[in-house]
């Protein structure tokens, strides 16, 4: 403004200054001002237009420079990626996903079978202190371990099976489908209706099928034989199986059926070493190049990873210094406080965006994008990397569900 008045000024003087200097003032000026005007507009336009590429070496986490070659590929993320590649890149991602709400009343209640169906899990009995001492699984041994070392903690609802805390959110990918008793049951019952739920994944995976089975018997009233027709999965660790998912795994799928990917943990510097995004790039690359039997493409999600919760730089499952889990939901929780010794996240779900979004090829997958609100739930690890049964895994199959039913 008070640019504004000096110009007004020069132009009514009318003194000793020769035209020449005018003009070259008010040139100067009006140069000022459209610098400002653009610099002001990129401000706001830049989250729609800008490459999700130029993000990435932007980024100022330590995994930046792994992804350094990428900056020679040109991609422009679609609208509608636009509001999950922004969720990605902000540190405390659940908050602006949604929120992780306390309330009992919309929590499932879970009855002793339905308990027992849950800890046919082998990486899920969190309620029972005692789960270690009738199984030799490696895994109850463990984190029985990492207990007694106060390596793991928990919040007092993961601890005794009745989790409180429900996700909501305004942003139609992250919405749920909420649990209201007898509206709850039918909805899913019809939405689920001729069906099959196909899942590919690693062990997080596996949980979360064992959640959707045990589901379908304990509160959908299924048959044994219809959850296991219903609910199929393969493992697949990053994608040393895919070439069996369209020729065997999918063979009987008809178009009204889902599929579900996720790759990821086994996919990151942990185990693929420094140069694991060269790999997953090309994993990623190569789904868009599968043929998905008779399943259209939109019946294709692709399920983002949620967070290693393993404090950074505190160790790892294989070290002794390990920490993870907390006391209760963080909303606060950002990207940068967990990984442990394998901090792929936020970058390696932003690489999956940005390569499924690239308009050269594009597939018309969509997106769970369950990463997000796990980010808060490090209160309902139970190893660091699995999840606590029953725990937030309920609200991936509500999401889901809420997106089939939307269909
Ligand atoms: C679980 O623990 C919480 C907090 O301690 C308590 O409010 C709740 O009643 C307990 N629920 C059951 C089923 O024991
Ligand atoms: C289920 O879907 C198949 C097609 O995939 C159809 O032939 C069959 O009639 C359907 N069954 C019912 C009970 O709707
Ligand atoms: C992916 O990583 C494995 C080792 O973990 C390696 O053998 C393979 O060649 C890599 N693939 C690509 C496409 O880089
Ligand atoms: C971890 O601790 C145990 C005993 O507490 C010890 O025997 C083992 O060598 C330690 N391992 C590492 C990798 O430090």
């Amino acid at each position: 403004m008070t640019s504004f008045l000096f110009l007004r000024s020069l132009l009514l003087r009318n003194n000793t200054t020769t035209w020449i200097v005018r003009v070259f003032a008010v040139l100067t000026m009006l140069t000022m001002y459209y610098s400002c005007l653009f610099s002001f507009l990129q401000t706001i336009i830049v989250p729609v237009s800008q490459s999700p590429t130029t993000l990435i070496i932007k980024d100022s986490s330590d995994l930046a420079t792994e992804t350094n070659h990428l900056a020679t590929s040109t991609t422009t993320a679609l609208p509608e990626y636009d509001l999950l590649w922004r969720v990605h890149s902000t540190p405390e991602a659940a908050a602006v996903a949604g929120r992780w709400v306390n309330r009992p009343n919309q929590a499932l209640q879970y009855s002793a079978e339905h308990l027992q169906c849950l800890d046919l899990e082998r990486q899920g009995n969190c309620h029972d202190p005692d789960a270690w001492k009738y199984s030799n699984d490696k895994a109850k041994q463990s984190r029985h371990r990492a207990i007694l070392k106060q390596a793991v903690a928990n919040s007092p609802g993961i601890l005794n099976a009745s989790d409180p805390w429900v996700w909501e959110s305004d942003s139609f990918p992250y919405q749920v489908l909420p649990y209201h008793v007898e509206e709850y049951k039918q909805r899913v019952r019809r939405l689920l209706h001729n069906r099959t739920i196909y899942l590919v994944g690693d062990s997080v995976t596996r949980q979360w099928a064992q959640v959707l089975r045990c589901e379908l018997l304990h509160i959908l009233d299924f048959t044994q034989e219809q959850a296991e027709r219903t609910i199929q999965r393969m493992a697949d660790f990053c994608g040393e199986e895919l070439r069996e998912v369209p020729t065997t795994f999918l063979q009987n799928a008809q178009p009204q059926d889902y599929l579900i990917i996720n790759y990821g943990h086994h996919c990151g510097r942990g185990v693929k070493g420094p140069e694991w995004s060269t790999n997953y790039t090309k994993l990623m690359s190569h789904l868009q190049d599968i043929s998905y039997g008779l399943l259209p493409d939109t019946h294709i999600f692709v399920r983002t990873t949620e967070p290693r919760h393993f404090l950074r730089g505190a160790g790892d499952w294989n070290t002794n210094s390990s920490q993870a889990g907390g006391s209760q939901p963080n909303m606060h929780a950002k990207w940068s406080l967990y990984g442990g010794n394998s901090p792929e996240q936020p970058m390696q779900n932003k690489l999956l965006l940005r390569i499924l979004a690239s308009e050269k090829r594009r597939r018309n997958f969509q997106i769970l994008d369950t990463a997000p609100l796990m980010l808060a739930r490090a209160d309902a690890s139970f190893d660091g990397t699995h999840f606590c049964l029953p725990g937030p895994h309920q609200l991936w199959s509500q999401m889901l569900y809420h997106r089939i039913e939307q269909e």
